[in-house]
């Protein structure tokens, strides 16, 4: 008999999780104004709010911090990770920055002006935030089968390189900053993109003199993507693939949090040293020194390290695995969820979960409170809400797909998680027609409304 697949890793330490009454949750909610955001973390069971800084680190994570130089400048931290970055990614130069967003915002004052146009795939929110802050416009290029939850398609997060072309004939190139890509794209699901498309977009962009930024964040994942459904990838090492992807990019954006499997941090890499030059004084506004741009020295002895592990087969298998078995269970319910699965999470497609339901009522931020509401669970709404108003009509926009994403933290729930969470929205589903009326908005934010929101039962 073939042995089973397991964990890659065994436990050393644990932390206690607890579980509540569903009255206890009716109530916890509702003084929450029905935003998952504002519940307090010991009044969620299994947190799948987001895999963001929320993974276990390694016993050689942990014993990297008690090595970590905290030395203003030019620590043997920042040496050690800029060493590993330049490893694993091929990027010359690099900042540190204190998360994701950060990088955004030091990478984006350097280079997008009001007026400009940044096609890409699905812009992450704090992307697509940190363009139109600056007055500018994020155009997505994504290939239509990404908004077809049913389809197969292996890289759900390609370019479409004719709606792509356009872009960069329409508008003139003093007007694209760059090009950005997201690896895995988040927004329309954990997609990965293939190298193929990376390759073809960064031709593209050549043609027309536009330079390529990569949106990092789980880059690891996509590699792996890479080497299980690319043709040519299958025997390549998941570091190998790493260096070839981003040998297709001029510059990334990082937030470590992610792939990194550090709680906090992020970083931005480039080749160019003059974007170097330009970014690291807004590094230096913004973040703190170059040396150090919002992060402790042993913060970055922890993230050269998760880097490494990060990027191991091994782990990315324990991993996406993970995430595959929630998504069959679900689908043995008969569940809609979005296929294939992606790297970091399930995602519940809400308008066929609840079809009867206007959209004006949050379809997806509806089904998020009912599971939250049926076991304790916290996923995340991904729509309508987090879609925000147009900045220029102030109406709602309803983007493609209104989902409910299950992120999976990195190496921090067992599959016996993943059966509680699955029966959970089983029994949602198998209630779904009692399902008939959503929320409507007490109060938001003008941007990135879904973090604040504050809701009432329609
Ligand atoms: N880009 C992508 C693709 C992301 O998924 C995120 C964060 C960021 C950038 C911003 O990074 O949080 O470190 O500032 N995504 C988290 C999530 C918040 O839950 O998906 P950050």
């Amino acid at each position: 008999m073939e042995l089973p697949f397991a964990e890659s890793y065994k436990i050393k330490v644990i932390e206690p999780i607890h579980r509540s009454s569903r009255n206890e949750r009716e109530q916890w909610i509702k003084k929450a104004h029905y935003n998952l955001f504002n519940l307090s973390s010991n009044q969620v069971y299994i947190d799948l709010l987001t895999d963001s800084g929320t993974g276990a680190m390694s016993d050689c994570q942990w014993s990297a911090m008690m090595l970590g130089d905290e030395s203003y400048a030019g620590s043997s931290s920042y040496h050690i990770l800029k060493e590993t970055v330049k490893r694993i990614t091929g990027f010359e130069h690099f900042l540190p920055t204190h998360q994701g967003r950060a990088a955004e915002n030091v990478l984006f004052s350097a280079l997008v002006k009001e007026g400009d146009v940044v096609p890409g795939n699905s812009h992450f929110d704090t992307t697509k935030g940190h363009i139109e802050y600056r007055k500018a416009t994020a155009i997505d290029c994504t290939i239509d089968e990404a908004f077809d939850t049913t389809s197969t398609h292996p890289f759900k997060g390609n370019i479409d390189l004719e709606k792509l072309e356009k872009v960069l004939k329409e508008y003139p190139a003093e007007r694209i900053p760059f090009i950005v890509v997201t690896v895995t794209c988040n927004t329309s699901g954990g997609q990965p993109v293939s190298m193929r498309n990376l390759r073809e977009v960064s031709n593209l962009a050549k043609k027309y003199g536009i330079m390529v930024v990569y949106d990092s964040a789980r880059f690891a994942e996509n590699a792996y993507f890479i080497k299980r459904n690319e043709d040519g990838y299958k025997e390549m090492p998941v570091k190998q693939i790493v260096r070839e992807m981003f040998s297709h990019a001029d510059a990334m954006t990082m937030s470590s949090k992610k792939d990194g499997i550090v709680n906090m941090g992020g970083f931005i890499a480039m080749q160019d040293e003059e974007l170097f030059n330009s970014a690291s004084v807004y590094n230096i506004l913004f973040e703190g020194f170059v040396t150090y741009g919002g992060m402790s020295g042993r913060d970055m002895n922890a993230l050269a390290q998760g880097l490494e592990e990060g990027t191991e087969f091994d782990y990315l298998d324990t991993r996406i695995r993970q995430v595959a078995y929630l998504g069959e269970k679900l689908k043995s319910f008969n569940i809609p969820v979005q296929e294939p699965f992606g790297g970091h999470a399930i995602f519940v497609d809400a308008l066929r979960f609840l079809p009867g339901l206007p959209r004006e009522q949050f379809t997806a931020q509806t089904l998020a409170v009912e599971l939250y509401l049926e076991a304790g669970v916290r996923g995340v709404e991904i729509g309508t809400l987090m879609a925000d108003r147009d900045p220029v009509t102030r109406e709602n926009r309803y983007p493609n797909l209104e989902l409910v994403r299950l992120a999976i933290p990195r190496r921090v729930y067992t599959n016996n998680h993943m059966d509680v969470v699955a029966v959970a929205l089983k029994n949602v589903y198998d209630r779904r027609d009692e399902i008939k009326k959503g929320f409507e908005i007490v109060s938001e934010a003008p941007i990135m409304r879904h973090f604040t929101v504050q809701l009432k039962r329609v």
